[in-house]
């Protein structure tokens, strides 16, 4: 099929990528000219594991483009619309990039059949409201009202960044809502290698022993669109859920990992999204749960759990930073050092992430900041550069010396640090911020 992916973020990028590999002809389309650059030399702009692997095994299915007149758009079956969808100050998302590909797209729609699928996290009704715009932008273009040329479709994105491959070929289910039985059609039919899994898989994604299909959801607009809310809102309170439990925990000297297992065998309950620490970060869970706050707000609803899940969450990192404040005593003139910027291992993604508030906040109070990332240094050096820190290519240099260590993203690369020499003589204090050491 011929595919239009329209933004090369995360989703965008994957979606193309992974459709791509799979046999359809796809166009990834972005304004950024560099980033198309970049994509047309064969390289990826954001980091993913195995992101650069999976563009050259696709590429020769893959054409970049920054111009919508070179996106031919009149002869594609189904266009994504996955750009950018970020939060506004009262937490709704802004739509401007969706507004804006919504009435690129209507413009050059022609007699073709075409599904123009949300694939960007929106309010829900935006289905409706991307409908109308493709609608305005078509009439204005031909003078004459569509007659089933195009239908609006959602099929909301799971992946997680880290192992977004991983995720786009192996989901545990696909979305997708629409009204037009024919949009069903032919976004079942795009993705029926992935459902039936029956395509040869890439040999850096083996397929998992005994994964032979994946459950396809199909339903209206607006189900679709909150299915996805519904979803990270639950694994984002999860996450509080348990970081509620362990704060009690640790007041009656019960071992919360303990907990977690036990509580996690329970199939009702299931043992993901249990672990305690500093909580969440990334660009869905705070983006969403405020999103779906700020939808119910317009309903004149309030969403106390979700609400208080947030509060928990955020709470965390004052929380943390106390903690260092009552082990060292006096923070300001103390040398500490941030292990891990990321908001999660294998991604160099920054987005509210815990270890910037933590940095703020121990700035604000007189300590002097060592950090190390594995791969997010250089975003944290241009998107933070107020912040005042001393950044180490090797974290065993990034310690010596320092009186508190602070684990903040969970790498598997300090796990191999020489930590009987580093905490021999007992000098200086190792805060966990993600149970990961035992
Ligand atoms: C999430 C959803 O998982 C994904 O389905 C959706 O499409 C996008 O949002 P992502 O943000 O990439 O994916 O990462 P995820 O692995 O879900 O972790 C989110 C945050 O929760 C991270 O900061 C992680 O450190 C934290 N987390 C996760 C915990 O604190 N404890 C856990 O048990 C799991």
């Amino acid at each position: 099929m011929k595919v239009l992916v329209i933004g090369t973020g995360y989703v965008g990028l994957n979606t193309g990528v992974v459709l791509g590999f799979l046999g359809h002809d796809v166009t990834c389309m972005d304004l950024n000219k560099e980033k198309i650059e970049l994509l047309r030399s064969g390289k990826s702009p954001i980091y993913e594991p195995n992101l650069d692997k999976m563009l050259e095994l696709a590429y020769g299915n893959l054409t970049f483009t920054s111009d919508y007149d070179e996106a031919d758009i009149p002869n594609t079956d189904v266009i994504f619309i996955a750009v950018g969808t970020p939060s506004n100050p009262d937490g709704s998302a802004n739509l401007e990039y969706v507004q804006q590909a919504a009435e690129e797209v209507g413009k050059r729609l022609n007699d073709r059949f075409t599904v123009v699928v949300n694939k960007s996290t929106v309010p829900i009704g935006s289905g409706n409201w991307v409908e109308t715009i493709v609608r305005d932008a078509y009439i204005e273009k031909h003078g004459q009202r569509p007659i089933h040329h195009y239908a609006i479709a959602s099929n909301p994105e799971f992946l997680r960044q880290g192992s977004a491959l991983y995720d786009s070929f192996y989901p545990d289910r696909i979305v997708v809502g629409a009204s037009d039985s024919q949009a069903i059609d032919v976004l079942t039919n795009l993705y029926r290698p992935i459902l039936n899994q029956d395509f040869n898989y890439p040999d850096c994604l083996p397929r998992p022993e005994g994964f032979t299909a994946v459950p396809l959801v199909t339903c209206d607009l607006a189900s679709a669109e909150m299915i996805k809310y519904a979803a990270n809102s639950f694994l984002a309170l999860k996450i509080s859920y348990i970081n509620e439990i362990a704060h009690l925990a640790e007041k009656v000297g019960a071992d919360i990992n303990q907990i977690a297992r036990g509580i996690g065998l329970d199939s009702r309950i299931g043992p993901r999204f249990l672990n305690a620490g500093i909580g969440w970060g990334g660009s869905c869970f705070g983006k969403d749960t405020a999103a779906l706050v700020a939808t119910a707000h317009e309903y004149n609803l309030s969403m106390p759990i979700i609400e208080a899940a947030r509060d928990v969450n955020y709470h965390l990192r004052e929380e943390f930073v106390t903690r260092v404040q009552n082990s060292l005593k006096i923070l300001k003139g103390k040398t500490v050092t941030v292990l891990g910027l990321a908001f999660k291992p294998n991604t160099d993604d920054l987005r509210d992430a815990p270890s910037i508030d933590i940095i703020q906040k121990l700035l604000a109070r007189g300590a002097k900041v060592r950090a190390h990332d594995p791969v997010a240094v250089p975003n944290m050096k241009s998107q933070y550069p107020e912040l005042s820190i001393e950044y180490f290519d090797d974290p065993n240099k990034a310690v010596i010396d320092s009186d508190a260590i602070l684990l903040v993203t969970e790498w598997p690369v300090y796990k191999k640090m020489d930590w009987k020499t580093i905490l021999k003589d007992g000098k200086v204090k190792l805060i966990d911020g993600r149970n990961f050491f035992s």
